[in-house]
């Protein structure tokens, strides 16, 4: 690896633990406003003392990010779909990778459809994409896309197509939690983040995913809505963070979890 992608990699994934805590903000992409995504910018500030690195779009990124903030981007280079569409898979590169160099991004993020009517599309565009940005030095983070289908979420479909994200050179993946996941992480030669899918009913559920998850492998969390769609967005984040950065077990996560939103805040 050369200087600038072991740089890059090194801001996104902290070197004290190796590991990283995401947010991610890019819903609108496909879904638009959702739920308190109406206001990118007041949902983002808040949280950004809490993040290690911010997945989103360029226009969400020129609009609502200030540029003074020293945080890592991961941008999101696909889309072209929407949620009223006829296929969720039907996705291509919508940002080219000279515009995430002048964003001065650390990485971007594309759509994997395995399985989907577009897999083909999208695996060709995952490896054009990793061509242009080995040049610069840029990660690509693979996210296996599942669309509607949540019940592709096991470990057999998530190790397929994180092994095939690695094999065409994605350098991290973003995919799911699943019961045996330590399988999916045996099966991937790249560092795996999970994604937290749609706003769990409990907060407790959602620490104790991300405790599984660490505890089999992975290498942080890219969580959006069970984070800003929670009654209280900082406790939970700053709870995520003790979990992945500091060994926490669910128990003492949820202790955090309690004293920050104590705080208020
Ligand atoms: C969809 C995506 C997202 O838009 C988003 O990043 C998912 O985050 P979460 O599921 O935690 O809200 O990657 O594939």
């Amino acid at each position: 690896m050369d200087w600038g992608m072991k740089n890059r990699m090194s801001r996104i994934f902290k070197p004290e633990t190796g590991r990283t805590v995401m947010l991610a903000v890019d819903h609108g992409y496909f879904l638009g406003p959702i739920s308190k995504l109406e206001n990118p910018k007041k949902t983002i500030e808040p949280l950004i003392p809490f993040t290690d690195a911010l997945m989103l779009t360029r226009g969400i990124l020129r609009n609502c990010v200030n540029h003074e903030f020293q945080i890592p981007i991961v941008l999101r280079v696909s889309g072209g779909n929407s949620i009223v569409g006829k296929e969720l898979s039907n996705e291509e590169i919508i940002t080219s990778v000279r515009e995430a160099v002048r964003l001065n991004v650390c990485a971007v993020a594309f759509s994997i459809y395995v399985g989907a009517e577009f897999e083909h599309q999208t695996l060709v565009c995952l490896s054009k994409l990793i061509d242009e940005c080995e040049d610069c030095g840029i990660p690509v983070l693979a996210v296996t896309a599942v669309g509607k289908e949540l019940e592709k979420r096991d470990a057999r479909y998530l190790s397929l197509a994180c092994r095939i994200a690695a094999e065409l050179g994605a350098r991290f993946i973003k995919t799911y939690y699943c019961e045996d996941f330590e399988k999916v992480v045996e099966s991937s030669p790249v560092p795996l983040v999970i994604a937290g899918g749609p706003k769990m009913d409990s907060e407790v559920d959602v620490l104790k995913i991300a405790f599984e998850a660490m505890s089999k492998g992975a290498k942080g969390v890219d969580f959006g809505r069970n984070i800003w769609q929670s009654s209280h967005p900082v406790a939970m984040i700053n709870a995520i963070r003790s979990i992945v950065h500091e060994g926490a077990n669910v128990e003492k996560a949820v202790e955090i979890f309690n004293k920050t939103k104590e705080g208020n805040i």
